[in-house]
């Protein structure tokens, strides 16, 4: 390298990071928000002014009664299901167990900072030993929460969750039907996205690390 090429080096550097604020800036301005609000692929459109989200009051799969400000700090990957569910549950939970892993690949710093958190809408049956032998079969970190039906109502309804009692499968067995949304929520409880249910989990990986990465507004 030549002593005269450094400061054309330096002019195009400068100029590709000017043309990438710029971008930035113009980014922002079109979506009307600051920070990263680019919806990836996977994610679902929310309406804006859409609240998802807010306070809960429920109880960990260790039996340690729980509320949105225990999560302070720490962004949450929050899925609502339910452990006797046939087929999406499972899948959702392993694709949220396998982003998390993705990204610990990539960033294990910022994979640090989110926790997957498995919500019950069967707290019938769900009780806090069922949550906790579920949880852990899906990944070391997950939090398993459930509570009293109320308390499951109001935080479903928060999160804007649609469940119901389904099929009763034999007179001990009975399904239920339930909305299938992965929902990613930040270190002060603010709602970031959500996934569609389906989301694969390096898609789901690159959009939690661009969220995280990115300048908070
Ligand atoms: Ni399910």
């Amino acid at each position: 390298m030549t002593r005269r090429s450094l400061p054309l080096i330096a002019v195009m550097l400068a100029t590709l990071a000017a043309i990438g604020l710029a971008a930035l800036v113009a980014w922002n301005q079109l979506s009307g928000t600051s920070g990263a609000t680019a919806r990836g692929p996977g994610e679902a459109v929310v309406a804006p002014g859409l609240a998802v989200g807010g306070s809960f009051h429920l109880t960990d799969h260790t039996g340690k009664p729980v509320t949105e400000a225990d999560f302070a700090g720490q962004y949450m990957l929050i899925y609502f299901g339910y452990t006797a569910c046939p087929d999406v549950c499972p899948t959702e939970l392993s694709s949220i167990a396998a982003g998390i892993d993705i990204l610990a690949e990539e960033s294990p710093e910022l994979a640090a900072q989110v926790v997957p958190v498995f919500i019950t809408i069967d707290p019938a049956r769900d009780t806090q030993a069922v949550m906790a032998d579920y949880a852990a079969a899906f990944h070391p970190r997950m939090v398993g929460l459930t509570g009293t039906q109320a308390e499951i109502d109001e935080a479903a309804k928060k999160y804007r969750v649609y469940f119901a009692k389904g099929e009763v499968v034999s007179e001990d067995f009975y399904l239920m039907n339930h909305s299938s949304y992965i929902y990613f929520m930040g270190p002060q409880g603010e709602f970031i996205t959500m996934f569609k249910g389906g989301v694969a989990p390096d898609v789901m990986a690159e959009a939690m690390g661009r969220y995280m990465s990115a300048p908070s507004g």
